[in-house]
C-alpha cells in the first residue's frame, strides 16, 4: 500500500485514516509502547503545538517557530542531542530542558501518557522503514507526490537567493 494516500486522507478522516494505514506502518523500534497516535493526534492540538511547528494532519499546525515536524520518523536526533528514540522523544516532550539545556521549546503541561500519545502520533509521520533515519528519499521511494514536499515561502518572489 502506498502511504501517500493515508497522509492525504489525515486532515479529512483523520482516526479512520490513522486506524486504517497509520500505526501498523511505523517499524518497530519507533513503535510507542502504550502511545496511541489517534489520540495524540488530539493533544496536540490541545496543547497548541501548531503555534510554533507545522505538523502534518493537525489543522492550523503552520507555524516556523520551531522546527517543522513533518517526516519526523526519518529524523536522527530529538532536539540535536539525543538520537531519535522513542523514550529520548518522550523524554524531551515531558522536559525539553533536561535534554536539550537552553533549548526554546518550552516545558509543556503534558501527562506521562498524553507524552506517549504524541510521540506514537509524530512517529506516522514520514516512515520511510526501507531509507536509514536522515537519508535524503530517491526518487519514487516517496511515492506519488502531488505538491512539493516543501513549499516554496509566498512572501520572496520565487528563484531570488535568500537575503536579497
Ligand atoms: C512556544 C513555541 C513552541 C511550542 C508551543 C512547542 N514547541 Fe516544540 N519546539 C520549539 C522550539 C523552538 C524547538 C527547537 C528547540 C530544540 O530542538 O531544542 C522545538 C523542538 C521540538 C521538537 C524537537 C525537534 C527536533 O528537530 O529535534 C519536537 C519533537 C517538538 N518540539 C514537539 C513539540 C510538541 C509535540 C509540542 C506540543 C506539545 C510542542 N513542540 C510545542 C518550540 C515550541
Amino acid at each position: 500500500m502506498s502511504r501517500t494516500p493515508c497522509r492525504l486522507a489525515l486532515p479529512l478522516l483523520a482516526s479512520l485514516a490513522l486506524g486504517a494505514c497509520g500505526e501498523e506502518a511505523v517499524p518497530a523500534e519507533l513503535r510507542v509502547a502504550g502511545g496511541d497516535a489517534a489520540r495524540g493526534r488530539i493533544a496536540i492540538a490541545e496543547h497548541g503545538c501548531g503555534a510554533c511547528h507545522v505538523i502534518p494532519g493537525i489543522e492550523g499546525a503552520v507555524a516556523w517557530v520551531g522546527p517543522p515536524l513533518m517526516e519526523w520518523a526519518r529524523r536522527s536526533y530529538v532536539g540535536g542531542r539525543l538520537p531519535n528514540a522513542p523514550q529520548n522523544l518522550v523524554a524531551f516532550l515531558l522536559d525539553p530542558q533536561s535534554v536539550s539545556p537552553g533549548s526554546a521549546m518550552p516545558a509543556l503541561p503534558l501527562q506521562q501518557g498524553e507524552a506517549l500519545d504524541i510521540a506514537a502520533y509524530l512517529y506516522t509521520l514520514g516512515q520511510a522503514p526501507h531509507v536509514p533515519a536522515g537519508q535524503p528519499l530517491a526518487p519514487g521511494e516517496a511515492g506519488t507526490q502531488p505538491e512539493p514536499r516543501i513549499r516554496p515561502r509566498l512572501d520572496r518572489p520565487e528563484g531570488r537567493p535568500l537575503g536579497q
